[in-house]
């Protein structure tokens, strides 16, 4: 298909042979002689570049670009203009014009402005349409949760979406630590610039530096041409720095340069160059652990918590389980082109008391296991895919006499079953207790019994977890 040019001029005699070499070259033309007329053609017809010249009757040329810009972002726009006025060609692309021409111009400076203002146009679109695509999908309302505990997360986290603090996501793995930072990435006001995310456990120590700041040609062997780093590909954006919990102590001390000074300097090269970069973090290490015991740096960890927020595992927020199921029952169901319209109850209520250990992470797979195999709408036998205590039963010790082998069960049952519910409580023994029906002192007692100490942190706190 002829791409179509609409070329906006009164001039007649420049009009006609302008007209001509653009059909030569294999364009389709529509000529106009004014841009009220411009306007009125781009109501009906679709076009894919617009050529106008700056002085035109009515509405000049520049009055034009506005005005196209207002509706029509994804059209490109070339404006020809004399010699002496060379400050509204510059106005005009300020205003979002791809570029312009100087009169007069020869044919082959002609094409080649118009073909790289399309090809400009097209990239720019698909941009556009990348940006949208994530800002729909990274959105706090695409996260899946009914619980108190996430909307808490979604609470804060909304409050500095268009603010530069640094925010540090820690949880366990699969709880949804990345999913949260691109969504503080694309909705705030950072939003159509880069989101940058390095695996912080994934860089050998010997690139680091050039990875994450850039390399100049010829400083390594091997590095044959310039490099952007990380940092530099970011700009303007957010980094999200993920598993910063498995950073080599060494290597913390240049990154927290790099943050503190927001400037970095590629390896080999003379001069540092200015970053502007919001950071995010992730970990599901216990940082300030870390901290303790030496091997993450005091004020790195100080630099990066300036936020911290802690997201719930799985197993704190059973309420969140069904929801999620029937999330990803409908995703996978689509994209592996099944019917399956739910989670059979027997199947939920393994669901909901199994502790997930590999969090939204580990109940997706599960899913997706069960959606691949299930020959019916209704999913039944989930219960098979989970692993771990209440998946798979303690093994029967068949040595000892019945009466003993099956103490031995039912005590790893009641462990297993007493410790889970205190996890999932928080630690809180007469929350664990209520749930499970029992008198709290039978609850407790139990817990002597397993040598599961009860928590000693503030109510309501995160804390340590019985053990
Ligand atoms: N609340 C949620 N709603 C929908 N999908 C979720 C939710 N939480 C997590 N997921 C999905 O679960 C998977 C794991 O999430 P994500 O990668 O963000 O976890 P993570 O905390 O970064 O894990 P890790 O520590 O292992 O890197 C992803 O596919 C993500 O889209
Ligand atoms: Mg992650």
């Amino acid at each position: 298909m002829k791409q179509r040019l609409l070329l906006v001029d009164d001039d007649e005699v420049f009009l006609r042979p302008l007209h001509r070499t653009l059909e030569l070259a294999g364009y389709e033309v529509l000529p106009v002689q004014s841009a009220e007329e411009a306007l009125d053609t781009l109501k009906t017809e679709d076009v894919d570049l617009v050529l106008t010249d700056r002085r035109l009757p009515g509405l000049d040329g520049v009055g034009l670009v506005r005005q196209i810009r207002a509706e029509h972002a994804d059209l490109a726009i070339v404006v020809m203009t004399a010699y002496g006025s060379i400050e509204s060609a510059v106005e005009a692309m300020r205003l979002g014009a791809e570029d312009y021409l100087v009169k007069p111009f020869e044919a082959p400076e002609l094409l080649l402005v118009i073909r790289r203002a399309i090809e400009f146009q097209a990239l720019k679109s698909a941009n556009r349409r990348s940006i949208r695509r994530n800002q729909e999908r990274f959105t706090f309302r695409n996260i899946v949760a009914r619980s108190a505990g996430m909307h808490a997360v979604f609470d804060v986290l909304r409050s500095v979406v268009d603010l530069d603090t640094t925010v540090l996501i820690h949880g366990e793995t699969g709880v949804g630590k990345e999913l949260l930072a691109r969504s503080v990435h694309f909705s705030g006001a950072r939003h159509d610039r880069p989101f940058v995310a390095v695996n912080c456990a994934a860089i050998p120590a010997e690139l680091f530096e050039s990875e994450l700041f850039g390399s100049r040609k010829g400083a390594f062997t091997g590095a044959s041409e310039h490099r952007r780093g990380h940092f530099q590909m970011a700009h303007g954006g957010t980094l999200l720095l993920d598993e910063i919990g498995e950073m080599p102590l060494h290597l913390q001390s240049k990154l927290l340069r790099a943050i503190e000074e927001k400037k970095v300097t590629s390896v080999g090269a003379d001069r540092p160059v200015d970053i502007d970069v919001r950071f995010i973090a992730t970990t599901n290490k216990d940082l300030q652990a870390e901290v303790e015991r030496g091997a993450f740096r005091r004020d790195l960890f100080y630099r990066l918590s300036v936020l911290p927020v802690r997201v719930p595992a799985l197993r704190e927020r059973p309420e969140d389980i069904p929801l999620l199921a029937q999330h990803f029952l409908a995703e996978l169901g689509r994209r592996l082109k099944k019917s399956v319209k739910a989670v059979a109850p027997e199947s939920l209520d393994a669901l909901i008391r199994y502790p997930w250990p590999g969090n939204v992470r580990e109940l997706e797979n599960v899913i997706e296991r069960a959606v691949i195999v299930s020959r019916s709408e209704v999913l039944t036998g989930l219960e098979g895919f989970l692993s771990g205590p209440s998946g798979a039963h303690a093994p029967v010790d068949l040595s000892l006499p019945f009466r003993d082998a099956k103490a031995r069960v039912v005590e790893e049952f009641e462990r297993t079953y007493v410790q889970g519910l205190l996890e999932t409580h928080g630690g809180k023994l007469t929350a664990a207790a209520k749930h499970a029906d029992m008198d709290p002192k039978n609850f407790s007692d139990k817990m002597t019994r397993y040598g599961l100490r009860r928590q000693t942190a503030e109510p309501g706190e995160g804390g340590p977890r019985a053990t």
